[in-house]
């Protein structure tokens, strides 16, 4: 049984998917363990904890500096013991030590084809607001393992959607939402729970 371990900043509409795939039986093999939040007052936290899933929220503004709250967010993840840390809409930048620690077991839901509009900056609303800019007629949503870089890990899985003319960035992100990230993410996961990764994606078993 995969233990799994979810960081959400906001809503946790990507993680209730992930709940409901887990009781639907589209996620095998695979249980939560906790929900960590950098927001106390995220929606996230009370998805889960409606389902009875210990839900922490770790906020950098209870710690004096970066350091001392990374190490707090690394010892409230430890402390539920992984195998997969889930990154679900974490607005956060993952300290470089949990990276080392958990290589290969951090993964990240984007909501653009990586690499278009990915890395510093690019998040959320943000995205679609420039997929929108640029004039793409083709966005999606990519599920990524996470390295060192800003969405650069290797790719797991991507999904297209369609950019329709009278989109917003609101309405192309729901669909995005509900066609793309709401499917790819717990397809990971069971990918992941199940053994169906080839050992090809993991980030230290690409060549060089
Ligand atoms: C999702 O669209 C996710 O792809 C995005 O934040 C949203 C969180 O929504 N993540 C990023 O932009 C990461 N760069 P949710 O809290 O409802 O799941």
């Amino acid at each position: 049984m995969l233990s799994v371990c979810v960081c959400v900043s906001g809503g946790g509409t990507n993680l209730q998917a992930i709940m409901d795939a887990m009781d639907e039986g589209r996620i095998t093999n695979a249980q939560l363990v906790r929900v960590i939040s950098n927001n106390k007052s995220a929606y996230a936290l009370e998805r889960a904890r409606a389902k009875g899933i210990d839900a922490v929220a770790v906020s950098p503004k209870d710690y004096d500096s970066r350091e001392l709250f990374n190490e707090a967010f690394l010892r409230c993840v430890e402390e539920a013991r992984p195998d997969l840390i889930v990154l679900a809409g974490f607005l956060v930048v993952i300290p470089p030590e949990m990276i080392q620690r958990y290589e290969g077991r951090i993964i990240n839901i984007h909501p653009s084809l990586i690499p278009s509009f990915c890395g510093k900056g690019y998040y959320g609303l943000r995205v679609h607001e420039a997929a929108l800019e640029r004039g793409v007629k083709v966005t999606g949503a990519t599920v990524h393992f996470v390295d060192e870089g800003t969405d650069t890990g290797p790719i797991l899985l991507q999904k297209a959607v369609d950019v329709l003319p009278n989109d917003t960035p609101t309405t192309l992100q729901r669909r995005v939402m509900e066609q793309a990230e709401w499917v790819i993410l717990p397809q990971a996961i069971h990918m992941i729970a199940n053994g169906q990764v080839p050992d090809l994606y993991r980030k230290d078993r690409i060549p060089e």
